[in-house]
């Protein structure tokens, strides 16, 4: 199998106390597929040793101008050059305020100036500093030229204030790095995905439900993301606490009615909702409810029990309805199927055609249920069907995304 290219990042350590983290950080990263080449401001090293770094990465570590790593290169332009994005975490007060006035007396400072890659800033510092009008300016202006933020977190901090300005996590700070080194071709695009089971009650103990793990629509949120898009999850009951990105706008339901009504209103009628550009039903959503949802727990007796179900409401049949082009999103339903593949493909077609979709992506339930990989058909509106061998579903949901794009691309 091909391997992937290495993300060449460039991590520059400052000053905070938060300095520590930044080993994690950078470990955190090279687990997952990054070169790292650190560079420390002269404050950083009163936190923490350049050894920890140059052992961790296994790259030397830029320190100052005089101290040229490279023979014959000049130290900071070549890092400048090689980085595919420059990530500095922690990032103090200082540091923000000179990177926005463009000073360069020091190789982090530099660098900053003089790469053409990407930039990520995490802040860590005092929340009185971090919150303070001239911090939030320069914060301001180094956005409006692109330069990516990671929120900090609230919460202790180590002055003993409370507040923000707590270095974000390793998972947070990476998915801007992945955001800030992907083509943003879904940049000012809303999309919805919905994910995971429903629950429908029985009674206050009891419910029906479906193995669905939900992990196709984590991943399809968090490539949407990296790629730029404003994302709303809509999930069901998830097995474990994935490290979604923060921005991610999550909404977590139970039944499969909350789950329409959550859905419906992220069309949004009214201003401050936003309606989607394209959204993606990947939930696994209870056909059946119990008509009627005991409010005491069902004793257990000799006689046999009948629970009558009754039909839940199709969600992606009532988005395919909506009439016109100006409120309805690009729409991409799944079909999950037992059998094989032909009848896998029958399935997604007559899905396409009967919910009025853009796009089906069929899988089958062995393939897919409770695993981190996926084997998809991706069936387009004309009948074309795109097969995707088994790989991990952060591949799948960049695939996937790749043909909504091709397909929203012919139909603008
Ligand atoms: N879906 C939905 N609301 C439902 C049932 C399904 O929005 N009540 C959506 C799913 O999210 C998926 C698509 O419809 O995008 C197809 O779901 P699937 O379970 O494969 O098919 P069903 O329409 O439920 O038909 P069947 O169970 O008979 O295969």
């Amino acid at each position: 199998m091909k391997r992937a290219k290495k993300t060449r990042v460039v991590l520059g350590v400052t000053g905070s106390i938060a300095a520590y983290k930044a080993a994690e950080l950078a470990r955190y990263m090279m687990k997952r597929g990054c070169v790292v080449r650190v560079v420390m401001s002269e404050s950083a090293e009163q936190f923490i040793s350049p050894l920890t770094f140059e052992s961790l990465t296994g790259q030397p570590v830029a320190r100052s101008f005089w101290e040229e790593t490279q023979p014959g290169a000049i130290g900071h332009i070549a890092l400048a050059d090689w980085a595919d994005v420059v990530l500095v975490a922690p990032a103090t007060a200082d540091t923000i305020a000179k990177a926005a006035y463009g000073f360069s007396d020091s190789p982090l400072l530099a660098v900053l100036l003089a790469t053409k890659a990407p930039i990520v800033i995490a802040p860590a510092m005092n929340v009185n500093m971090f919150e303070h009008s001239q911090t939030q300016e320069n914060i301001h202006n180094l956005q409006a030229r692109g330069v990516m933020f990671v929120t900090p977190e609230s919460g202790d901090l180590a002055c003993g204030w409370k507040g923000r300005g707590r270095l974000a996590q390793p998972a947070e700070i990476y998915h801007h790095v992945r955001r800030a080194v992907t083509p943003q071709d879904l940049r000012g695009k809303r999309v919805v995905i919905s994910t995971g089971p429903t629950r429908e009650a029985i009674d206050p103990v009891r419910f029906i439900s479906n193995r669905s793990s939900g992990k196709m629509g984590l991943s399809l949120a968090v490539e949407a993301f990296h790629r730029g898009a404003e994302v709303t999850l809509v999930h069901g009951p998830l097995s474990g606490s994935p490290k979604l990105p923060s921005l991610i706008r999550t909404i977590s339901i139970t039944s499969a009615d909350e789950m329409r009504s959550a859905v419906l209103t992220t069309l949004g009628r009214d201003p401050a909702h936003h309606a989607p550009d394209i959204m993606i039903m990947a939930a696994a959503v209870a056909d059946y409810r119990p008509e009627i949802e005991s409010d005491q727990k069902i004793k257990k007796s000799n006689a046999p029990l009948n629970i009558q179900l009754v039909s839940n409401p199709d969600i992606l049949k009532e988005v395919g309805e909506i009439k016109g082009t100006h409120e309805r999103p690009f729409l991409v339903g799944f079909a999950v199927e037992t059998g094989d593949t032909e009848k896998l493909l029958s399935e997604a077609k007559r899905k396409l055609e009967a919910k009025n979709a853009d796009l089906l992506v069929g899988n089958l339930a062995q393939d897919s249920f409770d695993k981190d990989t996926n084997k998809v058909l991706i069936v387009s509106k004309g009948g074309n069907a795109e097969e995707i061998d088994t790989a991990r579903k952060s591949l799948i949901a960049k695939r996937i995304f790749d043909t909504v794009a091709t397909n929203t691309r012919s139909q603008s």
